[in-house]
This record gives structure tokens, sequence and C-alpha cells, in this order.
């Protein structure tokens, strides 16, 4: 059983439901962070053998930048569901959407590398925009992003536009090839929020919130990992449209 039962204040669950993101400095113990680093690290030495997809791009300063994602790590060990980190995460949830543990959907796990010095950034969007068989829904999901490495500005923290939630799915684009969504028309995001955590902490979002994934020019990789838990979601009138979907297999969110 998960050692760490961590528990949301009423003044953080507020807080998010206010802003649509939470920063918290921990959510699983040192020796689980120790555990999750081992297995992180085997499956990116196996990588060209997984599900797994690589992003590269041109950085500010010209140079290329990569994101490595893994894919579905929990199917090879089934122990990552036990984990802290998804205990505390799915009782979270629960609290956000005011809803029953059991009724929390655990809805896939990802890892998403960012190597020291030569990570890319995530460009801005939201999490719901990628998820074409939930177009019928208005989404209730929570991101638990959980980084193995301190976080800062420099190796690619979360940055959050706070109450960006409250409204709907907005246009985003996907450049051909293996690229990652972001909205198009831009947004205004000068009153965005970064959120550097410590190694074993984790940054909560909504799926409508705008978030952003900076890049790694600091010496420390950048070794994070992100589930997302689907609470009940109402159904919309009518579906909502997400023609950047249309062009074939999109991949999954990279923050
Ligand atoms: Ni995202």
């Amino acid at each position: 059983m998960p050692a760490l039962e961590l528990t949301l204040s009423a003044d953080q669950v507020a807080d998010f439901r206010a802003n649509g993101f939470l920063a918290v400095d921990r959510i699983a113990s040192p020796d689980e962070v120790a555990r999750l680093r081992e297995l992180y690290d085997e499956a990116l030495a196996e990588a060209a053998t997984g599900f797994t997809l690589t992003y590269r791009g041109e950085r500010e300063d010209g140079t290329e930048g990569i994101i490595t994602q893994v894919f579905g790590p929990e199917f090879k060990h089934p122990e990552l569901l036990e984990t802290e980190y998804i205990t505390n995460a799915r009782r979270w949830a629960a609290a956000m959407f005011d809803v029953a543990v059991d009724e929390v959907e655990v809805a896939g796990m990802m890892y998403i590398y960012k190597p020291a010095g030569e990570g890319r950034d995530t460009p801005w969007h939201q999490d719901e925009a990628y998820w074409a068989e939930r177009s019928h829904l208005r989404c209730n999901s929570l991101s638990v992003w959980m980084p193995l490495d301190d976080v800062t500005v420099e190796s690619g923290c979360m940055h959050y536009l706070p109450e960006s939630h409250t409204g709907d799915v907005l246009p985003h684009v996907k450049l051909a090839g293996p690229e990652p969504l972001h909205l198009d028309p831009p947004v205004d995001v000068s009153a965005a929020v970064p959120c550097p955590i410590p190694a074993g902490g984790a940054t909560l979002h909504h799926c409508r919130t705008v978030h952003y994934g900076g890049t790694n020019v600091s010496d420390v990789p950048r070794r994070a990992m992100t589930t997302i838990f689907h609470a009940p979601a109402p159904d919309r009138d009518t579906p909502i449209p997400k023609p950047w979907l249309d062009g074939g297999a999109v991949w999954a969110d990279a923050q």
C-alpha cells in the first residue's frame, strides 16, 4: 500500500477551482521518487522499441530541441498504478470535481523527457483539444504532472494561464509530422504563472487550462510523468468541432 497519503486543504481545492491549476511541493515520497527514476531511466533506454515519440523543434535561440515521450508505461509495470503518486492524484481529482474516488477514471500515463540543455518547448495548448473521442462531452478532467528532478523555469517547468479553464476549447492547429498541437490564434498569456516545483511535487491542471512547458536549457535532465484523470462529465448539446484532429493520428499531449 502506498505509504504517503496526502489530502488537499479546502483552500487548495478552492484555489484550483478558481484558477484552473495548483502546484504542490509533494505528492510522492523520496523513496517512491527514487524507484520511479529507475523505471523511467529503464524505459527511456528502451525507448526505441516502445510506444515512443520524439518531437523535434527549433528553439528561440535557433538550436534544435527535443521531447521524448513514452506512452503507457503502466502496461509494462502495473505497480505504477499502485503508487503514492497515482493514489494521491486520484483522490485529489475526486476532491477537485466533488465526486467519489471510484468515479474517477485513471486514463493513462506518459513519461515526458526533456534532456539537459536540449529540451524543446511544449507550445501553449489545452489538453481537451487532443481528445477526439471525448468531443461529445464537456470534460471534467485533471492532469497531474510530477517531475522526478527538481524543475525550474530554466529546466522546463509548467506555465499556466489563470482562469483559462472557465471558457471552452479554443481553436488549435497541428503542423505536419510529429508536432504537438498549439493554440491558433494565439491568446494573451502575459498573465501566465510559471510553477517551479521540487522532484516528487506536482502541478495539477484542468483539461481546459491553457498551459505551456518550457525548454530545458539547464544542465539537468527534466524527467517528468503525467497522468490524466477523468471525472464524470456532462454531454454537450452538440459535439465540439476539433478540425485540427482531422488529419489522422495526433499524438498525445507533450507537456
Ligand atoms: Ni498539456
